[in-house]
């Protein structure tokens, strides 16, 4: 298995990973059989737990991409969030489904949540692969779905990255602190 010296141990393993991606797929298509929902990846980091979960999904339903970031290079957010919604991507009237990779401080999903209830979608759920709680800045902001509660880690892999890295890794792995510190 490919795991570069930078990692300092797996926290949530391929099978892992493969398990919760269809317990979650078979969740939403219950939820969203009859809805033709409109499915939003939230570019770079979900683009990996995206590709798999749509395909655990086995209802009809269409996808678009928006970008947001808070990171600039480094580990800790910069507090200042940038989202740009391609001009395409209409959600009015819609049931959105906005997949991110990890929750942390909450401020990109806050954000990204209050520009798209301004076009009116008829629903909107946030879904998340992990979810570092104690790292909260947002007080009381939550997804409506998650796979994986983490401790305090700074984590990379299955789409996640430090400084544009290990974004191909197969699973979720811990990065050594001496790596950004
Ligand atoms: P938030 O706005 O603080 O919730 O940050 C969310 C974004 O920060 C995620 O979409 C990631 O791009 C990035 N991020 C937060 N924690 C980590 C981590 O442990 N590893 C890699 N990126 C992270």
């Amino acid at each position: 298995m490919y795991r570069p010296n930078e990692i300092e141990s797996i926290l949530v393993s391929e099978e892992e990973i493969r398990e919760k991606v269809k317990e979650m797929g078979r969740v939403l298509t219950e939820e969203y059989k009859d809805k033709n929902p409109l499915f939003l990846c939230v570019l770079k980091g979900s683009v990996t737990f995206f590709s798999d979960l749509i395909r655990a999904v086995e209802c009809p339903l269409e996808i678009d991409f928006i970008r947001a970031s808070s990171y600039g290079s480094g580990t800790v957010s910069g507090g200042k969030v940038n989202f740009t919604v391609g001009g395409h991507v209409h959600i009015e009237g819609r049931d959105v489904v906005v997949v991110e990779d990890i929750l942390d401080t909450a401020r990109t999903l806050y954000t990204v949540k209050n520009e798209m209830l301004r076009s009116e979608p008829a629903s909107l759920k946030i879904v998340t692969l992990l979810d570092k709680p104690s790292r909260r800045v947002v007080k009381g902001f939550s997804a409506d779905y998650t796979g994986f509660a983490i401790e305090d880690h700074f984590v990379v892999g299955y789409g996640l990255d430090y400084n544009e890295r290990f974004r191909n890794l197969p699973y979720v792995g811990i990065l050594k602190p001496e790596v950004y510190t």
